[in-house]
């Protein structure tokens, strides 16, 4: 496999072949003992990062591999005084390592690194454009409740379209037929033009500015998983986009699956923590076995 910048990198069968593997979840890292043996990471990351960063970590050491990185771009001296170009970062650290894992601020910097680069690239966020691995966790994650076909799923997703994190999963569902996705945002946003022009013409995607307007749409007892982000706005309050718990629990199936990529913020009330769907936790879980499958594509 080559560079994993954008979702659309992996074709369905290397998709298959990880999640397969990451199926094995922490029985993964006694199968594959010793498969990282000598090979070192360099894990760039030049914005935070909890989840994507300690479990690409993790994963790289628990399969015998070393990594070398930074986690904030002012400990490199592509931060402040020097600025140094981000194509001069990927060239150096190339000769130190034999694969890097970048999170950028801004998909324009992952693509410089790109340019320098001389070893696999894995784009763990790529500015609001796209965050491939979070992706395959989130499919991945899918899979493993619902089954390999995802064809006719209907995902309900609350949050500001124009995140990685919402860019990625849709063009990873586009690898499936007739997905259709609801998204529940505030008026005036929508999906990114590049991302519409990757997304497989049979997904059907509408748009509802308020749970009232979801709710009397009459869909809700259709959905099967409801994936939660950030809604970025300019009030900070964003009610009119929270369910409440009696929604939650009466209007939705019994089996609904409620997703969110983390960390969260008002849209997930500490309060679904209980709704047995609530698979939030395990998803990010997941995000360990998955870039440790990820990894062993390479290698
Ligand atoms: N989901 C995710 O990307 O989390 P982090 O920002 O903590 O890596």
């Amino acid at each position: 496999m080559e560079n994993l910048i954008s979702i659309s990198d992996i074709s369905l069968s290397d998709m298959k072949a990880v999640f397969e593997r990451a199926k094995m979840r922490e029985k993964i890292f006694n199968e594959y003992y010793g498969a990282l043996k000598d090979k070192t990471l360099a894990s760039l990351f030049l914005q935070p990062s909890t989840r994507t960063q300690l479990s690409f970590q993790s994963a790289f050491t628990k399969l015998g591999g070393t990594y070398i990185g930074f986690s904030d771009i002012n400990s490199s001296r592509s931060g402040p005084p020097y600025y140094e170009p981000l194509d001069d970062m990927g060239q150096i650290v190339s000769g130190y390592c034999d694969i890097i894992v970048m999170r950028t601020i801004n998909a324009k910097y992952t693509l410089a690194l790109l340019e320098g680069a001389k070893v696999p690239v894995i784009s763990a966020g790529s500015g609001n454009i796209e965050h491939p691995t979070q992706a395959l966790t989130d499919l991945f994650t899918l899979t493993t409740h619902i089954g390999t076909n995802l064809s006719g799923l209907n995902i309900l997703i609350i949050g500001t379209p124009r995140q990685r994190t919402i860019n990625s999963l849709l063009i990873g569902l586009s690898n499936w037929e007739n997905i259709n996705v609801h998204i529940l945002c505030q008026n005036g946003v929508s999906l990114p033009d590049i991302i519409c022009a990757k997304l497989n013409p049979t997904m059907n995607v509408r748009y509802y500015h308020s749970t009232r307007q979801f709710l009397e749409s009459g869909l809700a007892s259709q959905i099967n998983v409801i994936y939660m982000d950030k809604i970025f706005n300019e009030t900070n309050e964003y009610t009119e986009f929270v369910f409440t718990e009696n929604e939650l629990y009466s209007d939705f199936k019994n089996d609904i699956m409620i997703m969110h990529p983390l960390p969260r913020t008002r849209e997930l009330p500490k309060t679904f923590d209980k709704h047995p769907g609530a698979i939030y936790f395990s998803q990010a879980q997941n995000g360990l076995y998955v870039r440790a499958s990820l990894f062993l594509s390479y290698f």
